[in-house]
C-alpha cells in the first residue's frame, strides 16, 4: 500500500471508527458520494484556473489534476452502474461549506487558504481511502489503494502552490484549518457523506 505517513501527519485526527461503521451501513450512499466528489475536485481544480489564468504552475498542477478527477468520476460512474446504481443528484455534506467559509476574502489570502483547504480535502479522503480499504469488498478496496498514490499527490500539489503563493510562512493557516478540518470530522453529523463527522449515537 502506498505510503500516507505525511498525510495522517498533517491531518488534525484519524477517521473515527463509528465513521467507518456509518459508512459500512450505506454503501450506496458512499459510492454515489464518492463520485460526486470526484466531479466536484475537478470542478474545484478548473474554478482555481479560470480565477488565476496568470500562474503557470497552478495551471499545470491543476489542469492534470482536473483530468485525474475526471478519469476518476469516470471510474466510479462505471462501478454505480456495474452494481444496478444510478447517479443522480445528492446534497452536500456540510465539509467543504464548513471549511470554505472560513477562507479569507482578500488576496493573496484567499487564494492561499483556498488551496490549504484544497490540501486538506484531498489529505482526508485519501486517509479515508485507507481507512476503508480494509472493510469493503475485494473490487472496491483494491481501487482504493490504486487512489492512494494520486490523492496523496493531490494533496503536496495544493501545499506546494499555498507555499509558493503566499509568500510568508503558512503555518499558521494550515494549524486553523487542521483544527477545523479535525472539528468537522468527529463532530456529529445529521446525515452520511464521504466527509461526514460522526453519526449522533457515536458522539
Ligand atoms: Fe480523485
Ligand atoms: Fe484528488
Amino acid at each position: 500500500m502506498h505510503d500516507i505517513t505525511a498525510i495522517r501527519e498533517f491531518l488534525g485526527c484519524p477517521t473515527p471508527e463509528a465513521w467507518i461503521g456509518w459508512a459500512l451501513e450505506h454503501p450506496d450512499v458512499l459510492l454515489l458520494d464518492h463520485a460526486h466528489c470526484e466531479k466536484k475536485a475537478a470542478a474545484t481544480a478548473l474554478n482555481l484556473m479560470f480565477r488565476y489564468v496568470d500562474r503557470p504552475e497552478l495551471l499545470d498542477a491543476l489542469s492534470r489534476l482536473a483530468r485525474e478527477e475526471l478519469l476518476h468520476f469516470e471510474q466510479v460512474l462505471g462501478m454505480l452502474r456495474q452494481r444496478g446504481l444510478t447517479y443522480g443528484h445528492l446534497t452536500p455534506s456540510r465539509y467543504a461549506s464548513g471549511l470554505r467559509s472560513h477562507v479569507r476574502t482578500s488576496e493573496p489570502g484567499r487564494l492561499v487558504d483556498i488551496l490549504v483547504v484544497g490540501a486538506y480535502i484531498e489529505a482526508r479522503s485519501c486517509e479515508r481511502f485507507a481507512a476503508l480499504a480494509p472493510h469493503v469488498d475485494q473490487e472496491l478496496g483494491r481501487y482504493y489503494r490504486f487512489l492512494l498514490k494520486s490523492e496523496s499527490r493531490h494533496f503536496e500539489d495544493y501545499l506546494r502552490l499555498a507555499r509558493l503563493y503566499a509568500g510568508e510562512d503558512i503555518q499558521a493557516r494550515i494549524d486553523t484549518f487542521r483544527t477545523l478540518e479535525a472539528g468537522l470530522i468527529t463532530t456529529e453529523d445529521d446525515c452520511f457523506r464521504f466527509h461526514s463527522g460522526v453519526p449522533a449515537q457515536a458522539a
